[in-house]
C-alpha cells in the first residue's frame, strides 16, 4: 500500500490525476475503472486540462464506471452517465462508444451484472480502478454488509448514503432507494487500485479502512488486501485552500 498525504484538495487532485495519466502513457489501450461524486472533479478536471495541453491521449482508452442508480435514465443531470459525460468524457478525447456505465433503466440488473463483469473480463480486466469512499466506508455502492459480494448487483442504498447524496437533488425523497454497482470481484481484480478521500468527514472512515479489521462492515477495508493500492488523501475539504 502506498499512501500519498496531500496539504489541500488542489494537490490530491493533482496527484491522483498523474497516477492516471502516467498508467494511459505506459498502456495507451488501458481500461479504466471510474468514479463518481464529488471527490475525482478536481482529477477529472486536471486529465481534461492536460489532455487539452497535448500532454494525455485518451483516444485508445476504455472505461467501466462503478455504479449507477436505478431509475434514471442517462439523460437525467442526477444519473452517473451524464455525470461522466459532462465531468470527463466530453473534454478528453476519448472515444465514447468505449465508455461504460452499468444501465440503470436495466429490467433485469441480475443479468445486466452478470454482463457487465463478463464484459470487463473479455477486455482483459482493469488496469486502473478510481475509487472515492463513502462516509459509511461504501466503495462504488458496496455499502455495509454481512458479506462482501464479488459480482456486479442491484443494492438497496443505506439511508445515510441516500442522505450523503440527497444534496445532488432536490430533496431526499428524488434520490433513488437502489443502484446497481460494480461488486469487489472486478474491484479486486483491477491491477492497480487509486482510492481517493478528501475532508475532515471521510479521515476516520479512511483509517478505519486502511487499519481496522477487514470485515463487510467497512466495505472499503478489503483493499488493504490489495496488492497494487494507492492512497491519495487530504484532511482538508474540497472548498478549503
Ligand atoms: C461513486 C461511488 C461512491 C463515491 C462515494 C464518495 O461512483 O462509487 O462510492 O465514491 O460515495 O462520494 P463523494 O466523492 O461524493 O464523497
Amino acid at each position: 500500500m502506498r499512501i500519498i498525504r496531500c496539504e489541500n484538495y488542489k494537490e490530491a487532485s493533482e496527484k491522483a490525476a498523474a497516477v492516471i495519466a502516467s498508467q494511459v502513457i505506459q498502456k495507451p489501450d488501458c481500461v479504466l475503472g471510474l468514479a463518481t461524486g464529488s471527490t475525482p472533479l478536481g482529477t477529472y478536471a486536471n486529465l481534461a486540462k492536460w489532455c487539452d495541453e497535448g500532454l494525455v491521449d485518451f483516444s485508445k482508452v476504455m472505461s467501466f464506471n462503478l455504479d449507477e442508480y436505478m431509475g434514471l435514465s442517462p439523460e437525467h443531470d442526477q444519473s452517473y452517465h451524464y455525470f461522466m459525460k459532462h465531468n470527463l468524457f466530453d473534454k478528453i478525447n476519448i472515444d465514447q462508444s468505449r465508455t461504460f456505465v452499468p444501465d440503470g433503466l436495466a429490467e433485469d440488473p441480475s443479468s445486466v451484472g452478470e454482463a457487465y463483469d463478463a464484459h470487463i473480463a473479455s477486455e482483459g480486466g482493469i488496469d486502473l480502478q478510481l475509487l472515492g469512499i463513502g462516509r459509511n466506508g461504501h466503495i462504488g455502492f458496496n455499502e455495509p454488509c454481512d458479506e462482501f459480494v464479488a459480482p456486479t448487483h442491484l443494492v438497496t442504498l443505506k439511508e445515510n448514503t441516500r442522505e450523503a447524496n440527497a444534496r445532488f437533488f432536490t430533496s431526499i425523497d428524488e434520490v433513488p432507494t437502489q443502484a446497481i454497482t460494480m461488486g469487489m470481484k472486478s474491484i479486486m481484480q483491477a491491477r492497480k487500485v487509486l482510492l481517493m478521500a478528501c475532508g475532515p468527514d471521510k479521515m476516520e472512515i479512511l483509517k478505519a479502512a486502511l487499519e481496522g479489521p477487514v470485515t463487510p462492515q467497512v466495505p472499503a477495508s478489503i483493499l488493504q488486501l490489495h496488492k497494487d493500492l494507492v492512497v491519495v488523501y487530504c484532511e482538508r475539504g474540497q472548498d478549503e485552500a
